[in-house]
């Protein structure tokens, strides 16, 4: 997978501008509004969800699969203008976010995150969403736009960002869908599975990797059905909600973990919560 995404990663930003039109910026910063403190984007890749957390003033820590997609989001954060003005204060920050990268095998599980805090900056580093770096409990919130659609494990990667989820943070998750529309889906999948592998061979030079796109979309659970599987990892949720976005061709899903109960362990099964599936219920209460 790391390999597949090494082979697109120069193209990758202009792939996704020129095939949703754009949207794609959009859909990431309805993602991230509301959040704060301290967050992790699982499957960062280039650096989106990354450079629209910085404008939120949040703590990031970046972690994937890819080492080439981490460079090239290094690149896009140190010219990123939230970057520049703090390199204006600190010449060397291109250095230093280099400097922060630590590899999946570190033995200090807190030393991205350290180190981040440390400098007040952004961390990335290579790491696998299956098994993340970090302790129980680290994270204020956790993102994840357009990544869980590629985890081998997909219970595992979800399992692993709310083990890393504080108790009352939030998880925001970011995926394509298959539209439900019957007047838009057959203008969809026209689009996906011809149009987009035409402008991916064209541009990215692998038409491969887009035919992918649209056969692991196919795939993929969305809306209740992907919530129950959320709802089944062994953490307790205290609700989960969805969006469509852009006639469903984007989905957006929040999951809120429960609170901490004194004398209770957090990980546990509640089988409440699997009533609590419902869509989300009105756009002003999405923070
Ligand atoms: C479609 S890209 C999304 C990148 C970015 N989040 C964005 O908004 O554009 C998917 C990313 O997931 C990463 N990825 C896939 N499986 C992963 C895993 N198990 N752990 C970490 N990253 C993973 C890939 O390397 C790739 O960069």
């Amino acid at each position: 997978m790391a390999y597949q995404f090494d082979n697109i990663a120069a193209h990758y930003d202009r792939m996704n501008r020129l095939m949703t039109f754009g949207l794609d910026r959009r859909w990431r910063k309805r993602a991230v509004r509301g959040l704060h403190g301290n967050v992790l984007d699982v499957a960062c890749g280039t650096g989106d969800m990354v450079v629209e957390l910085e404008k939120h003033n949040c703590t990031v820590t970046g972690v994937d699969l890819s080492e080439v997609m981490l460079s090239i989001a290094r690149q896009k954060l140190t010219h990123s203008s939230v970057s520049r003005s703090a390199a204006a204060s600190s010449p060397n920050l291109g250095e230093q976010r280099d400097s922060m990268t630590v590899s999946a095998s570190s033995p200090s599980k807190l030393e991205g995150v350290a180190a981040q805090r440390a400098d007040g900056g952004v961390c990335l580093q290579k790491a696998d969403a299956e098994h993340l770096p970090f302790e129980d409990n680290t994270f204020d919130a956790v993102t994840c736009a357009f990544g869980v659609r590629n985890f081998l494990h997909l219970e595992q990667g979800l399992s692993e960002m709310l083990r890393v989820l504080k108790p009352e943070g939030r998880i925001v998750i970011l995926e394509l869908a298959t539209p439900d529309s019957k007047f838009v889906r057959p203008l969809y999948n026209l689009y996906t599975k011809h149009i987009i592998p035409w402008l991916g061979s064209r541009i990215a030079g692998s038409r491969e990797a887009y035919t992918y796109l649209h056969e692991s979309i196919e795939r993929f659970p969305k809306g209740d059905d992907f919530l129950k599987i959320i709802l089944n990892s062994q953490f307790s949720i205290l609700s989960c909600h969805q969006r469509q976005l852009t006639f469903g061709v984007c989905r957006l899903y929040w999951i809120n973990k429960e609170a901490a109960v004194p004398g209770r362990p957090l990980c546990h099964i509640n089988p409440k919560t699997i009533a609590k599936v419902r869509p989300f219920p009105k756009p002003h209460n999405t923070q």
